[in-house]
């Protein structure tokens, strides 16, 4: 089965709590060098920096055809929710992007799948682009509860369907046993999760061959390209590869070249 051409490779680097002003630049200096366009004609690529650096990134990247966006988004539009940031800022710090439900955020922080849809419908309202995690733990995967675990995640955001998401929605499937851990799952254990979640969503209403879903959790250079040939798996989102420069720009390649 070919990858559809509706369904162009996005891979998107997540950095979670890491990096300074300082320490940003080379990164974003070696990126704007090996982003280029040609390597941009075959795959969309987006950086999630913290909060605080978003506009240092929009400074570096600007012009470059390499996007970015937010690592979280408030579940309200605004108003009294201290600490929160909402939808509607980061669009105005020209984020295309925001990931909701990672599950760093779903075991640290409680985020139930109710509240990861409506921070999604909410980056959605605002004209941003979601790209909602999903996975399954170590105990889930040993008890068979794989596809039950995903299914239970990605149902609040079926109704995602009826709001105009089809086409807009992204999916990244990280296993929590696979993120920061060294473990990659199999292209296989991946694929076949990949059809399972197409499968649902298409049931749901979404547009099954536009849908982009991005495997996730300890991607690297050398894992990429096996992962991104399996034809449910339309890229990457890479944490701790994504802060250095020339693993994060190869990955990007085997994506183009899949
Ligand atoms: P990792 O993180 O690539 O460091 O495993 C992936 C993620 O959590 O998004």
């Amino acid at each position: 089965m070919q990858r559809q051409e509706a369904r162009k490779p996005l891979v998107v680097g997540n950095w979670k709590m890491n990096g300074t002003l300082g320490s940003n630049e080379p990164l974003l200096a070696a990126l704007r060098a090996g982003l280029d366009a040609a390597l941009l004609a075959g795959v969309d690529v987006a950086v999630l920096p913290p909060y605080p650096y978003l506009p240092q990134v929009s400074a570096w990247l600007g012009e470059t055809g390499v996007s970015w966006g937010a690592q979280d988004v408030a579940g309200h539009a605004d108003g009294a929710y201290t600490g929160e940031v909402s939808a509607a800022m980061l669009r105005d710090l020209g984020c295309r992007w925001v990931t909701v439900g990672h599950s760093e955020r779903r075991a640290l922080l409680g985020e139930t799948s109710e509240q990861v849809a409506v921070k999604a419908d909410r980056t959605l309202q605002a004209g941003l682009l979601p790209i909602a995690c999903v996975g399954e733990t170590l105990a889930d995967r040993e008890q068979g509860l794989t596809e039950s675990v995903i299914a239970a995640q990605i149902a609040p955001l079926a109704r995602l369907a009826s709001v105009g998401a089809p086409g807009q929605l992204v999916i990244a499937y990280e296993p929590v046993w696979a993120i920061g851990t060294g473990r990659t799952a199999s292209p296989e254990q991946a694929q076949a999760v990949h059809a399972f979640i197409r499968g649902r969503l298409s049931a749901a209403g979404f547009d099954a061959a536009s849908l982009r879903i991005l495997y996730g959790g300890s991607v690297k250079a050398a894992s990429a390209p096996a992962l991104f040939a399996m034809p449910d798996i339309d890229g990457g989102l890479i944490g701790g590869a994504s802060l250095i420069a020339d693993e994060f720009i190869a990955i990007c390649r085997s994506a183009a070249s899949a």
